[in-house]
């Protein structure tokens, strides 16, 4: 058993029996392919590294045949590897990832010359409708080279799909690792959300006291990050609205972001109908009149009266096929948290609610019970990864 053996699967099971072979290009960014292909590996890949000349000056083979565990192809021989990886044969990859690509292979891919073994891997591969995503990755001026732009809208028109590049200064940047591998997923994964437009509603409401202080709570914002990722790695047309956040939000997620229940109550209402709307976000019940500038430290005693605010997700059903709702509860017997979640699915009505005890909070494993509309109650334990597609499975049972 190889070493990367024991990573395989370790993230997630999203790319589970799924082959890719990964092109590497003489970009500089060639560097960032051990971590990416290891990271392709964590969530269940077999990876397949193909280099060409100029890229072996940059990384080593041996490098990425510790990498990834599986032999390097250098060069295509007598074995004709692009046949077997991906012509039209039985057991050839599902994907060709090219990351990152010069100019040159782009434009020699548009022109269908192969003359090195990404190119004929990606000539075999579009020949053989095999899915092909590529990373561009280059000086700023070469990407404004009519030519290169010419032939990058060539690769779109024949069905490759572009991930990137980032706009940085003077450089047109490789697409950062998270966002080729979502991509990568979405592209071969489970593909069950395709078409669905799904919005997701996370994080915590911040009420003003004054100027300076807020009311907020100890939401962090994680399950609504991993609820839009886990919609856009199966395809979905995903929104994801963030209040207050502690976690990172993957840029390419593209997140809308509010303070106030009021803020979020605008947003709800200048939305159109979707077909999936979840909410985990963590929104104030109650907030106070907040005071102009900021309230003068140093007083014996300061009483600040708290008025209830607006429930968003009645706002929100007139605009959701599906609306999911999270209770959130803290110290509760499991008998009467199924209650009260019972409750809520009854009073506003929802299709579905996700009771949590509060007491998960900020952890890594999180336990939850998803009440759904037979009144079954599906109990969870597990990474806020795979509470996430758990949800999204029970909303596509709902569907059925
Ligand atoms: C250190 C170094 C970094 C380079 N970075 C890039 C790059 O980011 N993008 C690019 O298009 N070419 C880059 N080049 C130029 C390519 O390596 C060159 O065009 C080469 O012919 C590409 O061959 P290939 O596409 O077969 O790998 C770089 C060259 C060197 C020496």
């Amino acid at each position: 058993m190889h070493p990367t053996d024991a990573l395989r699967g370790t993230r997630s099971k999203a790319l589970e029996g799924k082959r890719i072979a990964l092109g590497i290009t003489g970009s500089i960014a060639a560097v960032e392919c051990f971590e990416l292909a290891r990271e392709l590996i964590r969530h269940g890949a077999q990876v397949h590294a193909v280099l060409s000349e100029d890229a072996a000056k940059l990384v080593t083979p041996w490098a990425m045949e510790f990498a990834t565990g599986n032999p390097v192809i250098e060069v295509i021989d007598g074995m004709v590897q692009h046949v077997s990886m991906l012509g039209d044969t039985e057991g050839k990859a599902d994907l060709l990832l090219i990351a990152p690509s010069t100019a040159n292979t782009i434009s020699k891919i548009a022109c269908g010359i192969d003359d090195t073994p990404v190119t004929t891997m990606a000539t075999t591969a579009i020949g053989s409708h095999t899915p092909v995503i590529v990373a561009p990755a280059m000086h700023l001026a070469m990407y404004q080279n009519p030519f290169v732009k010419r032939n990058l809208e060539a690769l779109t028109s024949a069905g490759v799909e572009l991930v990137g590049p980032r706009i940085e200064g003077k450089k047109a940047k490789v697409a950062e690792n998270d966002e080729i591998v979502a991509r990568v997923i979405r592209r071969i994964g489970r593909r069950d959300l395709v078409g669905r437009k799904v919005l997701v509603i996370g994080g915590s409401s911040e009420e003003p006291i004054d100027e300076m202080r807020v009311i907020t709570n100890r939401g962090t914002g994680a399950t609504g990050v991993q609820l839009a990722l886990a919609a856009f790695h199966r395809g979905a047309e995903v929104e994801l609205w963030m209040g207050r956040c502690q976690v990172p939000i993957p840029g390419f997620l593209g997140a809308k972001r509010f303070a106030t229940v009021a803020d979020l109550l605008r947003l709800v209402k200048a939305e159109k109908e979707h077909d999936i709307v979840i909410v985990p976000a963590a929104l104030g019940d109650y907030a106070p009149q907040a005071s102009k500038g900021k309230i003068l430290s140093g007083r014996k005693d300061l009483d600040l009266t708290l008025l209830p605010l607006p429930k968003v997700l009645e706002a929100l059903r007139p605009k959701a096929k599906v609306l999911v709702g999270f209770k959130a509860e803290h110290g509760l017997e499991e008998k009467e948290l199924v209650a009260r979640a019972k409750r809520k699915l009854d009073s506003v009505p929802l299709e579905m609610v996700v009771a949590n005890d509060l007491r998960s909070v900020g952890l890594d494993i999180t336990r939850a019970l998803i009440v759904t509309p037979k009144r079954e109650t599906v109990r969870f334990e597990g990474r806020k990864s795979e509470l996430a597609d758990r949800v999204l499975d029970q909303v596509l049972q709902l569907k059925g």
